[in-house]
């Protein structure tokens, strides 16, 4: 999967922009949806006490779409907040890094890149503000596992006569038995044969931004579950998909590095780990609750009261857009998750704009 997405020229993500020919992610409906993320983070540096720096660091960026929309808004609505703002990018993908540059040229002197989370020249405790992320941690590899003989085994591939061809064998690392472990979930008594994806690197991720935050917020949106929906016996392929031209392939081993490979995020894990590194949780919720907290009711309202001026296909076009973006079933089921580190108690406790309805826990 590692290879397979990020091998430099033949890796999925080096290949150009995959948004767009195979999926489409919430940036790329509507630009409202990086407005609304806007208001989230605006409120954010507000509570914080509007320092006069503050950096939010857009975690795996892929077309920039997200960040031109995101940055033009803030431009234009907030100046005091544009005064202290820095915004950094980190970006796995050479080639996507080059694309985001072009496409953010306009911005150059308020857009910095950071080459991806492994790379370390980011001094600990040095960042007060939010990082934040749209569909990064699902484009994580990993590790795959299954249950033989009441034990965790771990499925590896191997190049065969015939092409790729799984070898089930030893688990590469105790971590993935102490993952369910920490969960408190007997994976071992499930049926014979079940299977599931371990996101280890979503952990060293999160330890990451632990040790690099030194006052400020983590905003996670992905698809996903909570850990006893994501590990339920009933679940017993797991979540590994492939995509293509928009449909979803269950076949890793076809068209490698042409096709996407994500697995769902475990949102129980996020939250337990990052307690254990001192990010506390302020919210977690589904994306459809999050933006209409934000407004997206009011700019839906706002269309259908869209007059003479406005070209019809345009109104007609963005509101699905808006309705694509609150789908139960789509995008709008995606999880939200909000931490923060380094908070004094009055900020901790501040009620979340984007968190206006009671909290949901599935
Ligand atoms: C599914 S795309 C999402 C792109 C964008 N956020 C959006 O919503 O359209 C995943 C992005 O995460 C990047 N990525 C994956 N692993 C990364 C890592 N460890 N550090 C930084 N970026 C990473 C990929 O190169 C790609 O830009």
């Amino acid at each position: 999967m590692e290879w397979a997405l990020y091998e430099p020229e033949v890796g999925y993500y080096e290949q150009g922009s995959p948004i767009g020919p195979d999926y489409l992610t919430s940036p790329h409906l509507a630009a409202d949806f990086a407005q609304l993320l806007a208001v989230q983070i605006h409120q954010f540096w507000q509570i914080l006490g509007s320092p006069t720096g503050f950096s939010v660091i857009e975690m795996g960026a892929g077309s920039g779409q997200l960040a031109w929309d995101w940055l033009t808004y803030v431009q234009t609505n907030y100046p005091p907040f544009w005064q202290a703002l820095d915004y950094r990018i980190l970006e796995r993908s050479a080639t996507l890094q080059r694309l985001q540059q072009e496409r953010l040229a306009a911005f150059a002197d308020k857009v910095g890149w950071w080459d991806g989370a492994e790379q370390d020249g980011i001094p600990d405790q040095s960042v007060t503000g939010c990082f934040f992320s749209n569909e990064l941690v699902d484009a994580f590899p990993v590790h795959r596992v299954q249950v033989q003989g009441g034990a965790l085994r771990e499925i590896y591939v191997e190049v065969g006569e015939s092409g790729f061809q799984e070898v089930v064998g030893e688990l590469s690392t105790p971590a993935l038995r102490q993952y369910f472990v920490r969960l408190g979930i007997p994976i071992e008594s499930y049926p014979e044969g079940y299977q599931t994806e371990v996101n280890l690197k979503a952990l060293d991720w999160l330890e990451w931004l632990a040790r690099k935050l030194r006052r400020g917020y983590v905003l996670t949106l992905d698809y996903g579950h909570t850990a006893d929906r994501y590990y339920s016996p009933h679940r017993s392929q797991g979540t590994l998909l492939a995509y293509r031209q928009h449909s979803t392939y269950a076949d890793p081993y076809v068209q490698v590095g042409s096709q996407d490979l994500t697995a769902h995020v475990d949102f129980t894990t996020l939250q337990q780990v990052g307690e254990i590194l001192g990010l506390q949780t302020l919210g977690w919720t589904r994306q459809s609750s999050f933006l209409v907290c934000l407004g997206l009711t009011e700019r839906l309202a706002a269309l259908s009261q869209a007059t003479d001026t406005v070209d019809i296909s345009q109104v007609l076009q963005r509101r699905q857009a808006l309705h694509a973006l609150l789908d139960p079933i789509g995008l709008g089921g995606f999880g939200v998750l909000v931490q923060a580190k380094g908070l004094t108690d009055l900020e901790r406790t501040h009620p979340l704009q984007g968190f206006c309805e009671p909290e949901r826990t599935r």
